[in-house]
């Protein structure tokens, strides 16, 4: 079969003036996708029946669109990124600071082997201590036997790795809490994880005489980490002033939770963004990040900005990445299968650095709009088009809408109606005009 050569650029100019059919077409080069991915990918459909596989009592399916951030280069290798979303303004930021990044490099990534913890819990062991010693000992035997739970993720070098235990004082009394680090390679791993946690808990119920009770993965992944870097110019940014105005918005967050929350909220925007779009569980990767951002006892930042001697601008992140590219909804959901296919990661380690260096353009994003224009102006002209359709304009009347309410400064319900309700009968009495004329003038 031929194979045609895709183009692997990813700065695709004015990507966001172009149709929906161009866009589909440039990323179907970019990825190679067949024209029933496109069709798929367009379409966005769900079937019922495998959405009644996946949860229960389904009525219906709710979808939500997916848009391409652009400009992303990673260690020298070009990504369109699928984001799933519904707030305007994420996938357009994104893009922006993924194109002031190249300029310098792009960003720099790197990651830890994929490691999940699951966790049993044992009470009511008579010496916590003696416990502890127990288990430690028998580490080989209770290691052998989760590594029989799953020989094919063992055959590819995955598996249990490795046993801890912690004596844990609590509420309800001094509990010990056995640890099994499992590397999970390319899933994400919580099927693996929770089913050798249960399978070993009767033999640490023996070793520690005491009574297993949960038995479940620890969403706090932080021996499964990924990283991300960048350097941008403070010619990029408009000035140092702007780069000293970031700083100041990085050690806002670093100094207080209010802000810190908010903060990485948007870093969070874009990491989750690609983690639904990929068929990730985005409840595992917001509660990994934000324990993660607590793990000093302080909630802090997920991302850390600095100026350099020259002025310019580093950044840098670290989050938990429990993500996968098989297993789950990644391999049945046929948007996710074609996201993943643009993205075209090969590991599931490499995603999560794509989902790091995402979370860190979108952070950069908004802290350079905060610290300049403020994130009204681009947030409101999308917003605004929504609120013109609520109002009841019409397909050819939206943009206009939009662009007065805009203008005006006031993106509101009211105001929509009310300039659709001039615009309608500027254009009815323009019709009646028409009408008239042309009765008057037969020809
Ligand atoms: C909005 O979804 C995200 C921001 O609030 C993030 C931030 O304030 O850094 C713009």
């Amino acid at each position: 079969m031929e194979t045609k050569s895709l183009n692997k650029a990813s700065n695709i100019t004015s990507f966001y003036k172009t149709s929906l059919e161009e866009r589909l077409r440039i990323v179907q080069e970019f990825s190679g996708l067949s024209d029933e991915e496109v069709q798929i990918l367009k379409t966005g459909t769900l079937p019922i029946p495998s959405a009644q596989r996946m949860i229960e009592n389904v009525v219906g399916i709710l979808p939500v669109p997916v848009g391409i951030a652009v400009n992303f280069l990673l260690n020298d290798k070009d990504y369109l990124i699928p984001m799933a979303i519904e707030e305007p303004s994420v996938v357009a930021a994104a893009s922006h600071a993924a194109k002031m990044a190249r300029a310098t490099g792009g960003f720099k990534t790197s990651s830890t082997e994929p490691i999940m913890i699951g966790q049993i819990q044992l009470v009511k062991c008579p010496s916590p201590r003696n416990a502890e010693k127990q288990i430690l000992s028998a580490k080989k035997e209770i290691l052998d036997k989760a590594n029989q739970q799953d020989p094919t993720l063992v055959s590819m070098g995955g598996g249990a790795k490795d046993l801890r235990v912690k004596v844990l004082p609590s509420l309800t009394g001094t509990m010990v809490i056995a640890e099994l680090l499992v590397d999970c390679r390319n899933a994400m791993g919580a099927n693996v994880v929770n089913t050798m946690a249960e399978t070993i808990a009767p033999i640490l119920e023996r070793l520690s005489q005491g009574q297993a009770n949960l038995r479940i993965i620890s969403n706090l992944a932080d021996k499964r980490i990924a990283r991300a870097t960048t350097h941008i110019s403070k010619d990029a940014l408009g000035g140092e002033e702007v780069v000293d105005r970031i700083v100041h918005a990085y050690a806002f967050a670093a100094a207080d939770p209010y802000r810190c929350a908010t903060h990485n909220k948007g870093v969070m925007n874009g990491v989750t963004a690609v983690c639904l779009a990929t068929g990730n569980d985005t409840r595992a990767i917001e509660a990994g990040a934000h324990a993660y951002a607590a793990r000093s006892g302080h909630y802090s930042p997920l991302t850390t900005w600095h100026k350099d001697e020259k002025g310019d601008l580093y950044g840098f992140i670290e989050i938990p990445a429990a993500v996968g590219i098989i297993g789950g909804i990644t391999s049945v959901h046929p948007t996710a299968k074609i996201c993943l296919k643009i993205l075209g990661v090969k590991t599931a380690r490499e995603l999560g650095e794509v989902m790091a260096a995402v979370g860190l353009a979108q952070n950069l994003a908004a802290l350079r709009a905060l610290a300049a224009e403020g994130i009204q102006k681009g947030h409101m002209s999308l917003h605004a088009r929504n609120i013109a359709a609520m109002a009841g304009a019409s397909s050819e009347m939206i943009d206009l809408v939009a662009a007065r309410m805009v203008e005006e400064r006031m993106v509101r319900l009211d105001r929509a109606k009310e300039i659709v309700g001039e615009l309608s009968s500027k254009h009815r009495a323009s019709t009646h005009k028409e009408t008239h004329q042309s009765k008057k003038h037969p020809n």
